[in-house]
């Protein structure tokens, strides 16, 4: 596509562009806001440098997207809890938020279209965040495969991650020292998506499974599951299918987080860095023969 008022550079071959010629402290035209969800739906995962925005301007440009959503389990901004830090003090030398290849809370029945990080204060070096385009996971699945799992489904759980149970990884609960979150038994519920999700905007299908919240295959044990959860999560983050985010202060990522997993790497103990994300309410995950009948 054309644009007229962005300038949209990719930074990989798999996603991942940088969108130029926006000051995203100030509200946007009509036709720059469609421009700019037009690369968000090409690119996956588009990119905003040299921004300064407050939390008020933050929600308005998330806001044009969708409703807010509220972490369930890590704490907002006390004045604006939609807006959640994401920090790692120079002191804190455990485990980071994100420190693990997912989607942002598949565990709801609606998991978010999308999230916006800004980056308040970025690590001189370091602390860069991975992206994984999902429709290329799918698309170079063998015919075989896709045809079993494309009408498979699965169960997402935040109960390794923030519950209380004794089997919990707690990969972000207590370990993550700089920021406020709590575990709970509510951690503990189930729900089941697709497999493979269709999505509307681009009738694409992306593979929708990651490491931290999907549990097992519908009516599969977990040891049955385990196995090829293990063949798919790491088919699905090949490098080939990702880009890589170096932040400076003052820099955005907007991704869509129904057809692109992140990953934020954590190598930078004795730095600060400290980040507000604003996630945008999605819709519930349709299935391809759901697809199907919304063609017919
Ligand atoms: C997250 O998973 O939302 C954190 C991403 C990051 O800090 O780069």
């Amino acid at each position: 596509m054309t644009y007229r008022n962005i300038e949209v550079s990719p930074i990989a071959g798999a996603l991942g562009a940088e969108i130029s010629g926006v000051d995203l402290s100030q509200p946007l035209g009509n036709e720059t806001f469609a421009e700019i969800r037009k690369a968000f739906d090409e690119n996956l995962v588009i990119f905003f440098r040299d921004q300064t925005i407050t939390p008020e301007q933050h929600l308005e440009f998330a806001g044009r997207f969708g409703a807010f959503d509220i972490h369930p389990f890590a704490a907002g901004l006390p004045d604006h809890p939609e807006v959640l830090p994401v920090i790692k003090e120079a002191d804190d030398a455990g485990t980071n938020f994100g420190g693990l290849w997912h989607s942002d809370v598949t565990f709801y029945e609606r998991p978010p279209l999308g999230s916006v990080l800004y980056a308040l204060d970025a690590p001189a070096y370091g602390g860069d965040t991975m992206f994984a385009n999902q429709y290329l996971a799918y698309e170079t699945l063998s015919e075989g495969m896709k045809e079993m799992l494309d009408g498979m489904t699965a169960v997402h759980s935040a109960t390794r991650v923030y519950g209380n149970s004794g089997t919990s990884v707690n990969k972000y609960g207590p370990g993550v020292k700089s920021m406020k979150i709590r575990t709970g038994d509510d951690a503990d519920d189930t729900v089941e998506h697709p497999v493979v999700r269709v999505i509307p905007e681009t009738g694409r299908k992306a593979l929708f499974l990651n490491r931290t919240y999907t549990i097992r295959f519908s009516g599969w044990t977990e040891a049955e599951s385990d196995p090829l959860l293990e063949y798919l999560c790491n088919h699905a983050v090949k490098p080939e299918f990702t880009c890589r985010f170096r932040w400076r202060d003052g820099s955005i990522a907007f991704w869509d987080n129904r057809c692109a997993q992140h990953f934020a790497l954590n190598d930078y103990h004795g730095q600060r860095r400290a980040m507000h994300r604003v996630t945008i309410v999605g819709e519930r995950p349709m299935a391809i023969e759901e697809s199907g009948r919304a063609a017919a």
